[in-house]
């Protein structure tokens, strides 16, 4: 069976967290447009240099520079069996192109999954995540360490792990404003569609993992 999964969720609700874990599972790549975001600036290419100062401040990118990306990753061979969509879509432009994609290439119908975690936690979480900008690993100073004796190289490649430049108190509240502007509406959208469900987002996350499994195959 194909799987097309979109896991929803406001910034720092462990959507990348949940995102690696059911691709190990299932196979199937996680395309998450911040990750591509971020690359994208690291290599300093022209899409990263004029999405920098917008990330930073907490703010989306324009529709059409996310739409356009993920219209070429899903084009991929290695995205046909199946993806698990991470931060796209965020706005109802997304949405909509999103499903005239998956309407003129045949694929499944998307499961929608809301990851729910009060903003509270959100704030917390995010103040304490490390990132690895090579493998893209997403760890939590205390609740989610690298391995130990791995620190403070990262789990994956041995890289330093860094502070995301959108994790700093105004950025995050800019992006939870954002996040209520204009991605929850998203949530009627699905819900309209009779595709969304919804799992718990707090508490350990092999339970979450676990949970989302559950929704995955009922
Ligand atoms: P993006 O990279 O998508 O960021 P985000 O949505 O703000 O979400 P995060 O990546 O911050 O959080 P997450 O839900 O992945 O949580 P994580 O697993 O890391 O987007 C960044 C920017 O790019 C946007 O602001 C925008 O500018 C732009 N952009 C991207 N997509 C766009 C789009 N479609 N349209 C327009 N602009 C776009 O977990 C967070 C922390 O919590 C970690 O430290 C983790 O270890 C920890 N954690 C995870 N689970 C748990 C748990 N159960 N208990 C305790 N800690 C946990
Ligand atoms: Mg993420």
């Amino acid at each position: 069976m194909q799987h097309n999964i979109y896991l929803f969720g406001a910034p720092g609700a462990g959507k990348g967290t949940q995102a690696q874990l059911l691709s190990e599972k299932l196979g199937i790549p996680q395309l998450s447009t911040g990750d591509m975001l971020r690359a994208a600036r690291k290599e300093g290419s022209e899409l990263g240099n004029r999405v920098a100062a917008l990330m930073d401040a907490g703010q989306l990118v324009p529709d059409e520079v996310v739409i356009e990306l993920v219209k070429q990753r899903l084009a991929r061979p290695d995205h046909q069996a199946g993806v698990i969509l991470d931060g796209f879509p965020r706005t109802i432009k997304q949405a909509e192109a999103l499903d005239t994609m998956f309407a003129s290439t045949g694929r499944a119908p998307l499961q929608v999954i809301s990851v729910e975690v009060p903003f509270d936690e959100i704030r917390r979480r995010l103040a304490g995540r490390r990132w690895c900008s090579r493998c893209n690993g997403t760890f939590h100073v205390t609740d989610n360490p690298p391995r130990p004796g791995h620190v403070p190289g990262c789990d994956v490649s041995s890289c330093p792990l860094e502070v995301r430049t959108d994790d700093r108190p105004e950025a995050i509240e800019k992006r939870l404003q954002a996040y209520s502007q204009q991605t929850a509406p998203l949530m009627d959208y699905y819900r309209q569609r009779g595709v969304l469900r919804a799992v718990q987002g707090t508490g350990p996350i092999q339970e979450i993992f676990a949970a989302l499994q559950a929704c995955l195959s009922a």
